[in-house]
């Protein structure tokens, strides 16, 4: 029984906003669950998702039944709370090869997936009021887990090819500035900054710790760094700034985003980096993760160097680029993760979604990422969604293009 006056609320107001207001994606994904229900799954184009659909490399699997079977005691148990040291060294070493820099275990942290290693992040490093600067667009999570730790999130609008406008992003510095955010290649426009941006904003980050009298913090996000294609190279953090921090994860280069299982590794050189480390041990266990699941450490320590096969989604992107482009669709064209970023024919990118949602065509409006007038189309999916959902992509654009047309 209700007590009268008593306001009856489970959650909390401010989760409830975030509720209302937020994940686009979600909302598509739920909208699509119904109509595939309504017209069979084969009828309808489901874009809206960045599930990997490629199955994990073979020794994923051979890996998983030999580490289940061996019979090592504790292997089930609590364990430091960075992980395995063993899988923190199969790290280090892999990245002072591919980065060109000299890591060692204890610069390495296990996380479940790259979401928890920038959750732990945000938290060792940001104070109540703090504020993170983020390119948009972006990933639609960094918002929720900037504020999970108390911080403020700063936007900069990126250039017209998604480039980052280094002066932008240098106006938005205050005394609060923490920490720069950066994810490339990018969720949700396929951009892979190159080495002189990157050599770029470390300088201007550097230029700004000096100015402000305060260490700030350049963090990468790249579950996507496996992912790239026509020889684009992901410009290493680590070697560029002093102060780089890398999150990372198996999720999409081995297609293991279930699983959870990602890392922290930071620069030997930030100042006083041992406590800055000892932070985030302690962040990845109070924030409830208490260590990075135990059986996939013991498995992608030997998986190294290892990946999907990113040809086919090269392929994937090369088909939908092509198809888009000849209906007359405007984009730039993806260099890595497995999205595209497309301009919509009017400003208002919610009605336009809608209107392929009719054609039961499945994407994104780009204001959810802090893109409007852009839609976002996630194409790991079967070819046969991309081929089949041309008719409608076509039928849908040509529609809008008629009423513009005086
Ligand atoms: C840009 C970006 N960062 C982080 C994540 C989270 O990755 P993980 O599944 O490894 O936590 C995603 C997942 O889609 C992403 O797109």
């Amino acid at each position: 029984m209700k007590e009268q006056g008593i306001r009856c609320m489970a959650i909390s107001e401010k989760i409830q906003g975030f509720l209302s207001g937020s994940s686009w994606i979600r909302k598509m994904f739920e909208e699509g669950v119904s109509l595939k229900r309504q017209y069979g799954a084969e009828n309808v184009f489901d874009f809206s998702l960045g599930n990997p659909n490629l199955e994990p490399p073979a020794r994923f699997k051979e890996l998983l039944r030999h580490v289940a079977g061996e019979d090592i005691p504790g292997m089930h148990g609590y364990m430091p709370n960075a992980g395995y040291l063993e899988t923190r060294d199969a790290v280090a070493s892999y990245l002072s090869r591919e980065h060109g820099v000299s890591l060692s275990a204890e610069h390495i942290i296990m996380t479940c997936g790259a979401g928890g290693a920038l959750n732990v992040i945000l938290k060792a490093l940001l104070d109540p009021g703090e504020e993170v600067i983020i390119p948009a667009p972006f990933f639609v999570e960094y918002r929720f887990y900037v504020d999970n730790s108390g911080g403020i999130t700063k936007l900069v609008k990126t250039r017209e090819d998604f480039s980052l406008d280094l002066g932008a992003i240098g106006d938005t510095f205050t005394e609060k500035t923490k920490i720069v955010l950066i994810n490339s290649p990018n969720n949700p426009t396929g951009k892979v900054y190159d080495e002189a941006t990157i050599r770029g904003l470390a300088a201007l980050l550097e230029e700004k710790c000096r100015v402000y009298g305060r260490d700030i913090y350049l963090v990468s996000d790249e579950p996507y760094s496996d992912i790239v294609y026509d020889g684009v190279k992901v410009p290493s953090i680590l070697l560029a700034s002093k102060n780089g921090i890398l999150a990372s994860s198996y999720s999409k280069g081995l297609s293991l985003a279930g699983e959870r299982i990602g890392f922290i590794a930071l620069n030997p050189k930030i100042a006083g980096v041992e406590e800055v480390i000892n932070g985030m041990i302690l962040c990845n266990r109070i924030l409830g993760f208490v260590n990075a699941p135990a059986l996939m450490q013991r498995i992608v320590a030997r998986m190294h160097g290892e990946r999907v096969n990113v040809e086919e989604y090269k392929r994937k992107r090369d088909m939908l680029c092509d198809g888009l482009s000849s209906l007359g669709y405007q984009f730039t064209r993806p260099e890595g993760a497995f999205y595209l970023f497309a301009r919509t024919p009017i400003e208002d990118d919610v009605a336009f979604v809608r209107a392929l949602q009719r054609r039961k065509i499945l994407t994104v409006p780009g204001s959810g990422f802090g893109g409007p007038g852009h839609f976002r189309i996630a194409y790991c999916v079967d070819d046969a969604t991309i081929i089949n959902a041309m008719e409608g992509f076509g039928q849908t654009l040509r529609e809008y293009l008629q009423c513009l047309t005086p």
